[in-house]
């Protein structure tokens, strides 16, 4: 049987660290489950020593996940430690604290102040502190690329000692090449004198475009981990793409023969679902999941595709979850077709989510002909989004035109209570935001405002994204509508919902 390579994913952590790319403590959970049920190893659910909120995000998925392994991670410090063993205890899965220590000459001269005998003693104290909390600890060596071997060799034999069963070697600048790294991991393996009791895992930053390839490497030379996010969210140029290693090992058995306890068909879901949770919209010719990833557009490359599939197609969009299927669905469509094509397209909904879908595709299909995939994903993504928000959309009316300045009316539900208000601005948008502002006081700018049309035609619906800033949080929203104005006050609040959890109340906000 091929060896088992376990997925780590970090999207919440890693990929969290993105700038722009927090999520409140409901859309962590949404996203933890998707991995659980996608059959992710170990899902790194944050940083509890970082804010009271990563603290919340790491207890509560431990308390919610039953199979995943769900992952703290701590610097080498008692409180940051201590931390993270507070936040797994009493978990309803398994766990594991992640701890981590630069062993690099530049990160321990400039960084840590610290010499290498420090370093080697902190290990050991971190570790042995982490395994009296819990059984199973990661140990990271941070900068691990650009440390010196032979130190590298034995901080890990230290971390060993100390009881660590997972030793991971980031590649924190994204600076290796791939032959260089699959080097690095291979030298660790025949070298440190007690490897054979820990496995080895990669950890790949993608600056220069290379994650996914350091990290096959790495695993053709002995990793039996790889840690990844979804879409290859992370710090700066971000993490190895998961979706990316997960195909590559999928689809190259003659050069890669291992498996991963991943069911693929979640992949096109996860991806849009980190996708809509973050804002951070996915490349069209991104590889596996990109709008085009599949896309033939060539009259060469179809007649080809027409003849036989495998002339231009190397995996099938159905192994990523991806429907061939062209079923376009209209106002006759009923529930179970809608079931079937949501199912389809990578979504799998609850029946009280389905009934809240079904209601809003029929509320479209009024209005337009043919409903598309892509009228569905948005359908779904924006029902999700606004799923447990405070202030809603209650109305809008808009009145605008080239000689008249625009004049708005509008009506949130505010906890439930429905307030109206009037406003005016230099153009529609502006009045309609200045009027949630009249109804929802509070100091956030508007950073980022996106339009784009859903599909081709005028009848198309309008995804409007949002984000706002306040104080250094920023928070994004998105919204779908066929009119542009209602998705555009949509996006603008789901953004506004999101920086009220984060800041708290909104009267923080208002300050
Ligand atoms: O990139 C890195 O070194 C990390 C560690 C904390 C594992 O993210
Ligand atoms: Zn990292």
């Amino acid at each position: 049987m091929a060896d088992t390579i376990l997925i780590f994913d970090t999207t919440l952590r890693d990929g969290e660290q993105s700038p722009g790319a927090s999520m409140t403590l409901g859309e962590k959970v949404r996203i933890a489950l998707a991995l659980e049920a996608m059959g992710v190893d170990v899902i790194e659910a944050g940083f509890p020593a970082a804010s009271a909120g990563d603290f919340e995000a790491v207890s509560t998925i431990a308390h919610t996940l039953k199979t995943s392994r769900v992952a703290a991670l701590a610097r080498a410090k008692t409180v940051d430690i201590e931390s993270a063993g507070a936040a797994l205890r009493g978990a309803t899965c398994p766990t594991r604290i992640h701890t981590f220590l630069a062993t690099s000459p530049l990160h321990m001269k400039y960084k840590l102040n610290m010499t290498p005998d420090q370093v080697l003693s902190a290990i050991t104290e971190s570790v042995t502190l982490a395994r009296s909390l819990v059984e199973d600890v990661e140990w990271s060596a941070e900068d691990a690329v650009r440390s010196e071997r032979d130190f590298l060799f034995r901080a890990v034999e230290t971390a060993i000692k100390a009881g660590a069963r997972t030793i991971n070697i980031p590649d924190t600048v994204g600076y290796a090449m791939p032959l260089e790294y699959g080097d690095l991991i291979a030298a660790i393996k025949n070298t440190v004198p007690n490897m054979d009791l820990a496995v080895l895992s990669t950890h790949c930053h993608n600056d220069l475009g290379l994650a996914v390839a350091n990290t096959l490497s790495g695993v053709q030379n002995g990793a039996r981990q790889v840690e990844c996010t979804i879409n290859g969210l992370g710090e700066r140029a971000g993490n190895a793409a998961m979706e990316e290693i997960i195909m590559a090992i999928k689809t190259r058995p003659d050069l890669l023969p291992y498996r991963t306890n991943v069911d693929t068909t979640h992949i096109m879901g996860a991806s849009r679902l980190v996708s809509g949770v973050t804002g951070f919209v996915v490349q069209p010719n991104k590889a596996i999941v990109g709008a085009n990833a599949f896309a033939h557009e060539s009259g060469i490359h179809q007649d080809g595709m027409l003849k036989h599939a495998q002339t231009y197609e190397i995996m099938t969009p159905e192994s990523v979850g991806l429907s061939r299927s062209s079923l376009v669905m209209g106002k006759h469509s009923g529930r179970a077709a809608l079931r079937d094509k949501l199912t389809a397209l990578g979504y799998r909904l609850s029946d009280e989510e389905l009934t809240e879908a079904f209601a809003r595709f029929k509320a479209i299909a009024d209005k337009k002909k043919q409903i598309f995939d892509e009228d569905l994903i948005a359908l779904v993504d924006a029902q999700r989004g606004q799923a447990d928000e405070a202030i809603r959309l209650h109305s809008l009316h808009v009145t605008c035109g080239t000689t008249d300045r625009p004049e708005v009316r509008l009506a949130l539900s505010i906890n439930g209570q429905i307030k109206e208000t009037q406003s005016t601005g230099t153009g529609p948008v502006d009045a309609t935001f200045r009027a949630i502002g009249q109804l929802v006081p509070h100091q956030a700018t508007l950073q980022l405002y996106q339009v784009h049309a859903v599909t081709q035609g005028t009848d198309a619906q309008a995804e409007v994204t949002v984000r706002l800033e306040h104080n250094g949080t920023t928070a994004h929203g998105s919204g779908a509508n066929i009119d542009t104005l209602a998705a555009s006050a949509e996006a603008y609040l789901q953004a506004l919902n999101k920086l009220q959890a984060k800041v708290q109340r909104i009267g923080c906000l208002a300050g």
